[in-house]
């Protein structure tokens, strides 16, 4: 599906935050949306999610508007994953991953929606902790089983706030390995992140975000010192090593 942010603007109790943003994202690619504390990277996901309405311009999937979808048709088109978790209902891992089924469940769950959840359990390897309560586990674990939840929607678009904060080291690149498998399967995939490291090793196109505004977008070749440097007021030295490229802060500028 194509997704077209067209000239959107939004704020809270008429607080502007995003300013007339245009972006055009095409189907399967898995884009970074990076920017400093507070330049509306949850605020744009939460709009093409859905759940906020901008005031003035669109978002439209291949020319519908994301906004007169009805709940099931928004549910089984968009996979979202918050900066913060909350507490979620007592349940299993299994069953909450299990909860991400619910737009395609009729009256009773189906062998095929078990199958769908064991499989992503398995993916992300949560299987050790299935029986467990999610209320109980880490901040690391939990992430991991709304991703899972977050997958077995089987979503067209999937759009994670920050998905690699709580994880350690082997965990942020298997999401990110996973992600990138993901979008690759068409999945156009989306994630706000602050690691830009790990964003261009993994990321196809980057959306960068200052001040509510588009500062820069498109692949890894905007990713230059000088596009970073004043993205986020500090100093950086660039290291290109293995066909990578590693951004070091040095201080502010
Ligand atoms: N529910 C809300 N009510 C009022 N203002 C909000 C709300 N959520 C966010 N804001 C404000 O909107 C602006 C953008 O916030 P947003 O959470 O989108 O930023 P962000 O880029 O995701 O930041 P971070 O990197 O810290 O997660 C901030 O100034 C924030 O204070
Ligand atoms: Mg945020």
């Amino acid at each position: 599906m194509h997704l077209s942010i067209n000239n959107i603007t939004f704020g809270y109790n008429g607080w502007p935050v995003l300013d007339h943003l245009t972006e055009e994202i095409h189907k399967g690619d898995f884009v970074a949306i990076v920017g400093p504390n507070g330049s509306g990277k949850s605020t744009l996901l939460r709009c093409i999610d859905g759940i906020l309405k901008p005031q003035a311009g669109s978002i439209l999937l291949d020319q519908e508007d994301v906004h007169h979808l009805d709940r099931p048709s928004r549910a089984k088109t968009f996979g979202y994953v918050p900066q913060e978790s909350g507490h979620t209902p007592p349940a299993t891992v299994f069953d909450t991953v299990l909860m991400g089924r619910k737009p395609y469940i009729g009256w009773r769950v189906r062998e095929r929606d078990k199958q769908i959840t064991s499989r992503i359990i398995h993916q992300l390897h949560i299987e050790d902790i299935a029986m467990k309560d999610v209320n109980k586990l880490s901040g690391g674990q939990k992430q991991r089983v709304f991703i899972a939840r977050a997958l077995a929607q089987q979503p067209e678009i999937l759009l994670l706030d920050e998905p690699t904060a709580n994880l350690d080291l082997r965990h942020q690149l298997e999401v990110l390995q996973l992600l990138q498998e993901v979008s690759q399967n068409n999945i156009t995939t989306m994630v706000a992140i602050h690691d830009l490291n790990l964003a261009a090793q993994y990321c196809s196109r980057f959306i960068m975000l200052k001040d509510g505004k588009i500062f820069s977008s498109g692949n890894k070749e905007i990713l230059t010192k000088e596009n970073i440097e004043s993205l986020y007021n500090v100093k950086v030295k660039i290291f290109h090593a293995e066909d990578r490229v590693f951004f070091v802060p040095q201080g502010k500028k």
